[in-house]
């Protein structure tokens, strides 16, 4: 038996996958064979990525430094980070902090939140995920992650959250599928500034549960956060330095965040590293005050070079454009898939990150306490089978896609088949389902 607690995001006892290695986008698992990483959040370049690899090397010529000396090493990290990747947000970007993961950026960047404001409550959207660690647990308000205890077989003891969340609607979008509330975005969001009135932060991201990006969406919460004198932050954690082809997310929307919070992709996924980018106004208000917290290995020489590294590699090799041409593949492969399949109730996405939903229970009542994988376990269980992993989250009835920047036409073309496979032991039990 395993002397490592259990650490898996699927629901049940054994690991979807044993990996023993990775090459290029794929894993190499312990029977010999490579599949493709196809949910890979983390990992822009895929795995071994040779410029990630000497940047790792360089790194260990480095100082072991804290975050409290100056090193200037950091400073260059910071000034890349601004002058490359927010080189078209000149009049907005203030100034960067760097933290250890995506998690505690969006923790800091709410406390800081409510420093500023002086307000305790906080606010996100349904179905929301930010992090688990902190503020950014409590933020992640999908039933099943709530960071305490699933007991398989039933039922779950989450851990008490200290600070008021509200939640807001979310936007309901589909490219395929129907969407059963037509509602105006307007009308859904009624009164939303008055459920912001209180509170010290509102923290928007663009992909999780399966709930994407709309630049309709962004600007009216923004402006109600703004009326409400809540701290806007974009979470960009998923969306950030690639994957949604372009830099940013927000960058579809007109309005600007007050803060920007930055994780996975950010070291290139070969050293954990998160980031809090600041406007220019929130740097201005933070003039003779500084922001008191420390950790030892933030901005860790590791983190530091595969930072600068990745940035290098995303401009040179025009990942955004290329992240562009494999998400337009990417997308008519999965609107044929959709078609092909009746299990899957809705599909949504962009750029290179994608929802396939199936038909199923509700996710309001999805707790992960089950021994029995669940129907999106399942799927990826078979579509594994056809040589590549898919993730779920650990939810109930849907996988999200989210291949490296670095894929081919080919890996792409491999990964639809492999969810086509995965997809016929779905229909076959909405089929007896149905019958
Ligand atoms: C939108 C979003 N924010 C924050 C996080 C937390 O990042 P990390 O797990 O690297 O701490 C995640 C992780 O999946 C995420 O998807």
């Amino acid at each position: 038996m395993s002397r490592l607690l259990q650490t898996g995001l699927n629901a049940g006892k054994e690991p979807l996958v044993k990996v023993v290695g990775g090459e290029g986008v794929r894993f190499i698992l312990d029977d010999g064979r490579k599949v493709i990483d196809g949910s890979t959040t983390g990992g822009p370049l895929g795995h071994a990525h040779p410029d990630m690899v000497e940047a790792i090397h360089k790194a260990a010529e480095n100082p072991v430094i804290n975050e409290g000396w100056f090193w200037a090493e950091r400073e260059k990290a910071a000034e890349d980070l601004i002058d490359i990747a927010f080189a078209d947000e000149k009049s907005w970007v203030g100034a960067v902090r760097f933290f250890l993961s995506g998690s505690e950026a969006n923790d800091l960047a709410l406390t800081l939140s409510q420093a500023m404001t002086g307000r305790t409550p906080l606010a996100t959207r349904e179905r929301a995920y930010h992090g688990m660690a902190g503020l950014a647990r409590q933020m992640t308000v999908q039933p099943h992650w709530h960071g305490g205890l699933a007991i398989q077989g039933g039922g779950s003891r989450p851990v008490p959250n200290p600070v008021p969340v509200r939640v807001i609607p979310a936007p309901l979008n589909a490219k395929y599928g129907v969407i059963d509330d037509k509602r105006p975005l307007a009308e859904r969001l009624a009164g939303v500034e008055t459920t912001l009135s209180d509170t010290a932060a509102t923290l928007i991201d663009y992909t999780q549960g399966g709930i994407y990006y709309d630049a309709a969406y962004q600007d009216l919460v923004a402006d109600a956060a703004r009326k409400a004198g809540s701290l806007w932050i974009a979470d960009e954690v998923v969306t950030g330095l690639g994957r949604s082809g372009r830099w940013f997310g927000f960058q579809g929307g007109k309005t600007r965040p007050d803060m920007v919070t930055l994780g996975k992709c950010l070291a290139g996924g070969s050293s954990p590293a998160g980031a809090v980018v600041l406007s220019k106004d929130l740097v201005a208000e933070l003039k003779d005050k500084s922001w008191q917290t420390y950790s030892t290995f933030r901005a860790h020489p590791m983190a530091v070079s595969c930072i600068r590294a990745y940035l290098r590699v995303v401009q040179r090799d025009k990942l955004l454009a290329r992240s562009r041409d494999i998400a337009e593949r990417l997308e008519k492969g999965l609107m044929a898939v959709a078609q092909k399949h009746p299990s899957v109730s809705r599909m949504d996405g962009f750029g290179l990150h994608w929802t396939v939903e199936l038909h199923g229970p509700d996710w309001r009542n999805w707790y992960a306490d089950t021994i029995e994988p669940p129907v999106a376990s399942r799927v990826a269980a078979r579509a594994l089978e056809a040589g590549a992993v898919i993730g779920t989250s650990g939810e109930q009835t849907s996988l999200f896609l989210c291949p490296p920047m670095v894929s081919t036409d080919r890996d792409i073309d491999d990964l639809l088949a492999a969810l086509d496979h995965g997809l016929e032991l779905a229909d076959d039990e909405y089929a007896r389902a149905a019958a």
